[in-house]
């Protein structure tokens, strides 16, 4: 596990958001931060006064607080976490770099960057430097690549061991595959509930990626808890949750991993 400067570090928490009842502290409680004595007299309240835990009425809906991973609110938690990642491994984003749909991450956390490329499936991408399918890309040539950023795309590939195999094909010896894969999350409406596939444990990543690169060569780092994986499925930011209690680790709550993978 790699030891960096967390996000948390980096970031001014941000204050909880107006017009929801999102406070954390009553998420905390079971009884929505009244205490037993507060209980009672609730009991007295006519039923029409009595307000709901306020921790139960944030969970009690059918529809997210957002329809946009919380973008509209903020930063998105599973960002919050890519971002933790790929700043902890941003000595390896270096040399002739390759980035699925864009370079923002390239750009963002890069440096002596001889070389960008994108590559993605859809030929419609007008950022796309290579169009092709990540499971079958025999057109690309091998080892071109020093660093591989693969962050939220195995999810949309049936066949993600031949994409994790034609990774590890694309970069040079010593190149550095940086992955992330959602373990919950919900179905990414642009892609279409027909084209996502999977979900990811940190121990099917460790199988995963093992099996390709050799076990002692790569790191899986889990991130997340149950407030975390909440907050992300109703649609929160990370500023409505606030990053210190998003950087808390529950490794039975993991809500994505990342993976560095290094090729021999
Ligand atoms: C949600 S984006 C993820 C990449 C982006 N950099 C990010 O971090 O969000 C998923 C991308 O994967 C591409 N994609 C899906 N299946 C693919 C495949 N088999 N080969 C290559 N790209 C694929 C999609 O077209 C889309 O651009």
């Amino acid at each position: 596990m790699v030891l960096g400067e967390t996000a948390a570090m980096r970031r001014v928490q941000a204050p909880s958001r107006g017009g929801l009842d999102l406070s954390i502290n009553h998420l905390d409680s079971p009884t929505g931060g009244l205490s037993s004595a507060g209980m009672r007299d609730v009991r007295l309240l006519p039923r029409r006064a009595r307000r709901r835990p306020l921790w139960l009425r944030s969970l009690a809906r059918s529809r997210p607080v957002s329809e946009h991973w919380g973008a509209d609110r903020g930063l998105p938690i599973d960002r919050h976490y890519i971002e933790e990642f790929l700043h902890a491994h941003r000595a390896d984003i270096r040399g002739r770099v390759l980035e699925i749909k864009n370079s923002h991450y390239t750009l963002r956390f890069g440096h002596e960057v001889i070389r960008r490329d994108v590559l993605d499936i859809d030929a419609a991408n007008a950022e796309a430097t290579v169009v092709a399918d990540l499971s079958d890309a025999p057109a690309v040539t091998s080892g071109g690549f020093d660093c591989f950023i693969l962050t939220q795309t195995l999810q949309f590939i049936y066949r993600f061991e031949r994409a994790v195999s034609e990774a590890h094909r694309l970069l040079a010896g010593g190149g550095v595959l940086l992955a992330t894969v959602p373990v919950v999350s919900r179905i990414d409406r642009h892609a279409g509930a027909g084209n996502e596939f999977w979900r990811f444990t940190p121990a099917a990543c460790e199988a995963l990626f093992g099996s390709v690169f050799g076990p002692e060569r790569v790191t899986v780092q889990s991130y997340g808890n149950l407030l975390a994986a909440v907050g992300f499925l109703t649609g929160l930011a990370c500023e409505d949750v606030g990053t210190q209690r998003l950087d808390e680790r529950d490794a039975l709550y993991p809500v994505l991993v990342g993976v560095r993978a290094q090729k021999r």
